[in-house]
């Protein structure tokens, strides 16, 4: 405790970011400290996991300490421990989890087990102060594409999620059909900026009326089969027309569907989380329907889009307020849907 206010030390590592941080009361972020692991992964296109578990190993440890540095907090200030156990690569979690459970005994500290997707939806609670559950949430990430309803705090609802390939998949898999290095999902965002977003139709799927569920491998196999086309022609490839057309069919379906949920659930809030809530596009639609529905649509400044410890601190401190601890038995699991009510 600081001051009556509680203190969580939140670590992160389902992926390729080494993160910790640390939030008074859940809201007040005091540091936030991400190792990216992006140089280690690049030569290979992509996430290596053998080498994230390596990287989360020997991070783990300074990236704490530097949280602790930068909150000025010491061990003894702190309430508990909160650390992602899933989903995510199983040994990028284990090296999170091992060290979690190190510092909450080695210090005597409650170990609070966090979702990550969990965690995605709390970074809006640490950039809007005022933001309190019910809201729609669209998580769109590496690794999942879902519409969330929030009904309380780590109270969720599941309305739609994708049959195939997760939105930030569908952009790092174009990018490398497109020849851009890894990560993609930003190079597309950057390239689109000066790109004709009518100049290729690309197709979404949509699939029974009232399913807001997601696809996205038909686009990025019709951009595949454009990129190759061009290239059999001998022609050069218009890369900014190409990542502009994608990227408003993705984020156009991505929205459509989330406004979607929010009108038929009579939700009034809309926010958005994961990596790819840092796109331009995306951020400027939200923003767009949200004014054409009278809804509030909150954004996660772009730092908080992406993995990092404070989103798991700051969930990990409303799970410690419901009196959710976990113990030493704690595993990690690379799928889960246990957080869902229905
Ligand atoms: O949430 P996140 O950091 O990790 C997962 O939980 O998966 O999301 C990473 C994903 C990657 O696919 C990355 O390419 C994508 O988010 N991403 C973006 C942008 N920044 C990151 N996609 C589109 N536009 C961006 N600006
Ligand atoms: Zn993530």
């Amino acid at each position: 405790m600081i001051d009556g206010k509680v203190i969580i030390l939140g670590i992160e590592s389902s992926c390729d970011e080494t993160a910790a941080a640390i939030t008074a009361n859940g809201r007040e972020l005091l540091s936030n400290v991400v190792s990216t692991q992006i140089a280690d992964h690049a030569p290979f296109g992509g996430v290596v996991p053998e080498i994230a578990a390596r990287k989360h190993v020997e991070m783990a440890i300074p990236v704490v300490d530097q949280a602790l540095a930068e909150a000025g907090v010491t061990p003894d200030q702190i309430d508990g421990i909160a650390v992602t156990y899933g989903p995510g690569l199983a040994g990028a979690l284990l090296s999170g989890i091992a060290t979690a459970k190190g510092l909450a005994y080695g210090w005597n500290k409650p170990l609070i087990p966090v979702h990550h997707i969990s965690g995605h939806i709390s970074a809006n609670y640490l950039d809007h102060i005022d933001l309190e559950p019910p809201f729609i949430c669209l998580v769109a990430s590496g690794g999942h594409s879902n519409i969330v309803a929030v009904d309380g705090y780590g109270k969720y609802r599941l309305l739609a999620h994708t049959r195939d390939d997760a939105a930030g998949e569908a952009f790092d898999k174009v990018a490398k059909v497109m020849g851009l290095p890894y990560p993609g999902g930003i190079r597309i965002d950057q390239l689109a900026q000066s790109g004709n977003a009518d100049a290729f139709a690309f197709p979404t799927t949509r699939f029974e009326k009232g399913c807001l569920d997601f696809s996205f491998s038909g686009i990025k196999t019709a951009v595949m089969n454009t990129v190759n086309n061009i290239k059999d022609r001998g022609e050069e490839i218009p890369l900014e027309d190409v990542a502009a057309s994608f990227q408003a069919a993705v984020t156009k379906v991505l929205v459509k569907h989330t406004f979607e949920a929010a009108v038929r659930e009579g939700y009034k809030t809309v926010c958005v989380a994961g990596g790819v809530g840092a796109n331009s596009e995306l951020r400027r639609r939200m923003v767009t329907a949200g004014a054409k529905h009278g809804m509030r649509v909150c954004l996660p400044s772009k730092p908080l889009c992406g993995d990092n410890g404070a989103m798991i601190s700051c969930a990990g401190y409303y799970e410690y307020m419901a009196g959710h601890i976990g113990d030493m038995t704690l595993d990690a699991v690379t799928r889960d849907n246990s957080i869902y009510q229905n």
